[in-house]
């Protein structure tokens, strides 16, 4: 038999494309390749690239160059673009950088085979008439119990600094039935724990039998499966949080106590001029009524400092928000102007301004990580073994509050969810003993 041929994949940015970049390795294993871990011997190399900040496309021309050499070596080599900035950029890319074969976007994928059988460059960003997703193979063996499945894509928000409806496109929700139908195949295959995935995911009305559902009666029809044990979803819009989602978080016990509602600052010019379309009242209104249905919920959010025209006192309205909300976790960007996005339009602030805002964000959101670990010292939590750690015995997983957590388990297995109780907490873990 010949030789399996060999595909490297990279992949930067977001969640949605950790799950592309999953269904591209299936697309070209049925196309004879399997996955490797270095370019070095690798026969196609893939970079799943993201667009949402400057320094990530920077990023794709600095890790391309570093391809040259093995092209050079190797010309047979076939090296492909994917994701949002072959979306963004298209054949600009292979000006740029002639060694690159095949720009495929994420619409576009399940042609990723096609692509690689021609000769000569290829680029491929439309945003076809068919479902990608009745194209690509069927879900192959799972590396462990958790698994992403993308329900909806694409954004019709156009919030005013972000690229993602220019490069996903309009929302687009999955039909009920295909998405039931791929989480029983992961549950199948052992998944546990299914992440739902979308841009907007909780504005997601896909079309079933009985008319559109909602994200919540999927959430609720999902947790009646047998094996799957737990249920997240992510990211989700503030505006998009309806009552029964909310009511979900308390009745539906699958449905894990961690929420990414992401608010973006604390300011209601700056929402406004985001194009955010929620004050920063609204906003406590609705984690008041979150926290109401499920009082030991933890949130996290992302933040852009410096958006055009943001003033001190507006940068500290941000600051405000995050203490009085309290999060778990957050992600803090200094913004970064996208050509073609309204806000690029407008003159920047100070870069050191924007530089100072976001550590002094940074530590706040440090301290409230911290904070939020150490509360769970001497709780009771469920964790799910995902892998085995770096002392001998020991397993790591994730709790229901998402807490990376290592336990001392010697004859546990991956895959199994115990009962814990937690006994200290570190920098970006928790340590715990099994008691169930
Ligand atoms: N759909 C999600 C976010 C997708 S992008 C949502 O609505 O929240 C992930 C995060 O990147 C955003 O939440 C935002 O904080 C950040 N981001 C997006 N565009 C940015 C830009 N131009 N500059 C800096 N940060 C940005
Ligand atoms: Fe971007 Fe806003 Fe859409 Fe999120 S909601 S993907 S930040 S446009
Ligand atoms: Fe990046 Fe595209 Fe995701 S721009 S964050 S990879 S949707």
């Amino acid at each position: 038999m010949a030789e399996p041929k060999k595909l490297f994949i990279k992949t930067y940015g977001c969640q949605m494309n950790v799950y592309d970049s999953e269904r591209m390795a299936e697309a070209m294993g049925a196309e004879g390749y399997v996955t490797t871990d270095t370019p070095d011997d690798a026969d196609m190399v893939l970079l799943n690239t993201c667009h949402i900040r400057e320094k990530a496309s920077e990023k794709l021309y600095s890790d391309l160059g570093r391809l040259r050499p093995l092209k050079d070596a190797r010309p047979d080599l076939k090296i492909g673009v994917a994701g949002c900035v072959a979306q963004a950029e298209g054949e600009e890319i292979q000006r740029r950088m002639p060694l690159v074969d095949i720009v495929v976007g994420p619409q576009a994928y399940h042609r990723l085979p096609a692509l690689a059988r021609n000769k000569g460059p290829q680029v491929d960003t439309d945003f076809p008439e068919e479902d990608k997703f009745d194209h690509l193979p069927q879900r192959k063996a799972m590396r462990g119990p958790t698994a992403f499945l993308t329900v909806q894509e694409g954004c019709d928000k156009f919030c005013a600094f972000c690229v993602v409806p220019y490069t996903r496109g309009a929302e687009v929700s999955r039909p009920v039935a295909r998405i039931l139908s791929e989480a029983r195949d992961l549950i199948s295959r052992g998944v546990r724990e299914i992440t739902l995935l979308g841009q907007n995911v909780n504005a997601y009305h896909g079309a079933a039998e009985t008319g559109d559902w909602t994200l919540a009666r999927l959430i609720r029809t999902l947790a009646e499966m047998d094996g799957l044990d737990r249920i997240r979803y992510t990211t989700s819009h503030p505006n998009d949080m309806d009552d029964d989602l909310i009511a979900a978080h308390g009745d539906v016990p699958q449905l894990m106590p961690y929420l990414h509602l992401p608010v973006q600052s604390g300011s209601d010019r700056i929402l406004k001029a985001m194009n955010r379309k929620h004050t920063r009242d609204d906003y406590f209104r609705l984690v008041d009524r979150i926290r109401a249905a499920r009082p030991d919920i933890l949130l996290s959010s992302d933040f852009i400092v410096g958006f055009p025209g943001e003033t001190d006192a507006e940068f500290e309205d941000t600051m405000d928000l995050v203490r009085r909300v309290g999060y778990g976790q957050s992600f803090s960007f200094k913004y970064s102007a996208r050509p073609g996005t309204p806000a690029a339009e407008k003159p920047e602030i100070e870069a050191q301004v924007a530089d100072a805002r976001l550590q002094e964000l940074q530590r706040l959101i440090t301290a409230q990580q911290r904070a939020a670990q150490d509360a769970m010292v001497g709780r009771e939590v469920g964790v799910l073994y995902e892998k085995p750690g770096r002392l001998p015995g020991q397993m790591v997983g994730k709790s229901d509050h998402l807490h990376a957590v290592h336990v001392t388990d010697p004859d546990a297995k991956v895959g199994e969810l115990v009962r814990v109780r937690v006994t200290g907490a570190v920098t970006n873990s928790l340590s715990a003993i099994r008691i169930s």
